[in-house]
């Protein structure tokens, strides 16, 4: 199996690295190389094969899917793992939104609500929710996206008086955030998911504001099964999952949940991690997913990127 770590592109300057991908900047342009690094709890547990592949082409099918509602980031996709994504001044807020109650750790929404708390981001919650349960209306829930650590919770009215942008951007995040979520949702039925919940990323180019960063991908959201999230609702059980949150259960269930040093993560979990991954694109796109596991991904991408030039 072919896994992708890391690439080094020699003359594309210093590489920088996020959790999960790598990235250069050239002029105005930022190249963005998705490893199957996976993280969770803010921590790296290790590599999900595929998972680069899934995430950008997943990203690539969202942003042509949306960018109706709002101008995004994506310029060209020259690789499988690899789109190139005009560099904006990013905004360091991560904007939550939820159409359900959920969570895994006690810091979740989930986590605060069983705990006794009904206002939480500064928003009320009614009595008697249930785990998983559908909520009236979506709500977002903003983040400031931290250098390091955990995202810290704001509420609307930290976000303006802490002047981390105007209101009048603000307004248009919130916007643009309500109208991606209800077309995912939309597009997610059609394919018998649910999309729970997802965070979008913002940036100012050309003095605009634009979406950047992922869209709708497991790493940023949750998915469910349609048709048997009810049944399963009723009798208490998890839903049916297709994203990150089947692997942070696997964890919970080995007694972790992001304290100290994470367990390795066992072959049978990868894989099946992996399959899902894969298995939520193709749902999603109705494409087959197809995957190069026998070529050096490393050496693709460093030719893939060389044509360009
Ligand atoms: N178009 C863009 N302009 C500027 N920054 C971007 C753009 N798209 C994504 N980013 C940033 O690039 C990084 C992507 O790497 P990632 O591994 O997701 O990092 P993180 O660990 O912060 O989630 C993130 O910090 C994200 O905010
Ligand atoms: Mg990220």
């Amino acid at each position: 199996m072919n896994i992708q770590k890391t690439v080094n592109l020699e003359d594309y300057g210093k590489k920088l690295s996020g959790k999960t991908r790598d990235f250069y900047i050239v002029k105005d342009k930022r190249t963005i190389i998705s490893t199957d690094r996976i993280s969770a709890f803010d921590k790296n547990l290790g590599y999900i094969p595929h998972k680069g592949q899934v995430l950008n082409q997943l990203s690539a099918f969202w942003f042509d899917k949306t960018k109706d509602i709002i101008e995004n980031h994506l310029i060209s996709v020259p690789d499988p793992n690899v789109m190139i994504v005009k560099n904006a001044e990013l905004i360091p807020i991560e904007m939550v939104i939820r159409g359900y109650i959920t969570g895994v750790t006690g810091t979740s929404i989930w986590g605060s609500y069983e705990k006794g708390e009904r206002i939480i981001y500064g928003i009320k919650f009614s009595e008697g929710l249930s785990k998983n349960q559908k909520l009236p209306k979506p709500i977002i829930t903003p983040t400031t996206k931290a250098k390091s650590g955990h995202d810290q919770r704001l509420t609307n009215n930290e976000i303006i008086k802490q002047k981390i942008i105007s209101e009048r951007i603000y307004r248009q995040m919130e916007k643009a955030t309500l109208q991606l979520f209800e077309r995912g949702t939309r597009i997610c039925e059609k394919s018998g998911i649910i999309l729970v919940d997802t965070k979008y990323e913002f940036g100012i180019y050309n003095n605009k504001l634009i979406l950047i960063d992922e869209i709708h991908t497991p790493d940023s959201s949750r998915f469910w099964i349609k048709n048997t999230y009810k049944e399963k609702f009723l009798k208490g059980i998890e839903p049916e999952n297709f994203d990150k949150e089947f692997l942070r259960i696997w964890f919970k269930k080995q007694g972790y949940v992001g304290d100290g040093k994470p367990p390795i993560m066992s072959k049978e979990i990868i894989s099946q991690v992996s399959n899902r991954y894969i298995s939520i694109y193709e749902k999603l796109t109705g494409k087959k997913f197809i995957a190069n596991s026998k070529i050096d991904i490393a050496k693709r991408i460093k030719n893939n990127l060389k044509l360009l030039k």
